[in-house]
């Protein structure tokens, strides 16, 4: 791990191979049950709750403790990013830093604002929203993590997101439920910013806490996450119809290829089905479509 505290970036091996970046393309989250060791996660909580006093490593110019102290009593307590103990038990997490070095390249960056989901339990879910000023495209230039300090069971109502829902906008019933970013202490999930997401119903008794944080990307797109010999982007599971066409244009923007992408579209690649008995037509077409990902197309292409 190579940390530079004056640029706020790292760089280190990147631990996503081929099939897991195809897949956090097609499905736009992951979740690391319980990374953060408890003696970080208990000072997150106390400094939360301002029972540890604000210790920053270093100031932003012009900031002083006063603003210290009302940014971290804030809904955006993003001063908690200048303590030591949150940037390396936290931010700088091993497992964190590896999958965010694996889909944003070289010398991440590290966020620069933290919000604060904090509520009281029991609660009702929120309605399933997208975030404000989500985007969606074939980029990848920044990813939301959701950091839960205290053991976050069902519960105690943890995010609740809907995977894949990252390529396009969908409706959702509010009774329709989701996938839950449940986890003991120290879970991080890690999203795509335009997946559709609530925070989940809670039932049982005390505080969850929850800060949320974005990773940013600092070096043009290139494939240098761990190479499996066997992996073939011919035959890689990019989802199913209406789906398939966007993860695979995720995993060719990553690649550094993504103005070469063209698809043929009906049932050539990158759609493919287990049961046809030869590879997708239409793979490295040099002329064809790209998804209509404005949604200004009636059949989905541009
Ligand atoms: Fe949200």
């Amino acid at each position: 791990m190579q940390y530079d505290p004056h640029t706020r970036t790292f760089d280190c091996d990147p631990s996503l191979t081929d099939s897991q970046v195809v897949a956090f393309c097609r499905d736009g989250h992951l979740l690391l049950k319980g990374v953060v060791p408890p003696e970080i996660n208990q000072r997150a909580i106390d400094y939360l709750e301002g029972r540890l006093p604000a210790n920053p490593s270093w100031m932003p110019p012009g900031m002083t403790m006063a603003d210290v102290e009302r940014i971290r009593g804030s809904h955006e307590p993003s001063v908690i990013m200048l303590e030591d103990w949150f940037v390396e038990g936290v931010l700088l997490n091993p497992q964190v830093a590896g999958v965010m070095r694996a889909l944003l390249g070289r010398n991440v960056g590290l966020p620069v604002l933290a919000s604060s989901h904090r509520i009281e339990c029991p609660a009702p879910a929120q309605p399933w929203h997208y975030d404000a000023d989500h985007v969606f495209g074939p980029e990848l230039n920044f990813l939301e993590v959701f950091y839960f300090p205290q053991d976050t069971p069902i519960e105690l109502g943890p995010t609740e997101f809907v995977p894949g829902t990252h390529v396009a906008p969908v409706q959702r019933a509010e009774e329709h439920g989701g996938q839950f970013a449940a986890g003991p202490a120290g879970t991080i999930g890690i999203h795509h910013q335009s997946i559709l997401h609530r925070r989940g119903r809670s039932t049982a008794s005390g505080t969850r806490h929850m800060l949320k944080y974005n990773y940013w990307r600092t070096t043009a797109p290139t494939r240098d996450w761990i190479a499996e010999p066997d992996f073939d982007l011919r035959t890689a599971d990019y989802g199913g119809h209406n789906h398939a066409r966007y993860a695979a244009h995720t995993f060719c923007w990553l690649c550094g290829k993504g103005d070469e992408y063209r698809i043929l579209g009906g049932q050539a690649w990158p759609w493919r089905s287990r049961n046809q008995i030869g590879p997708s037509y239409g793979f490295g077409a040099d002329h064809g479509y790209l998804p209509d990902w404005r949604k200004q197309k009636q059949d989905g292409y541009a």
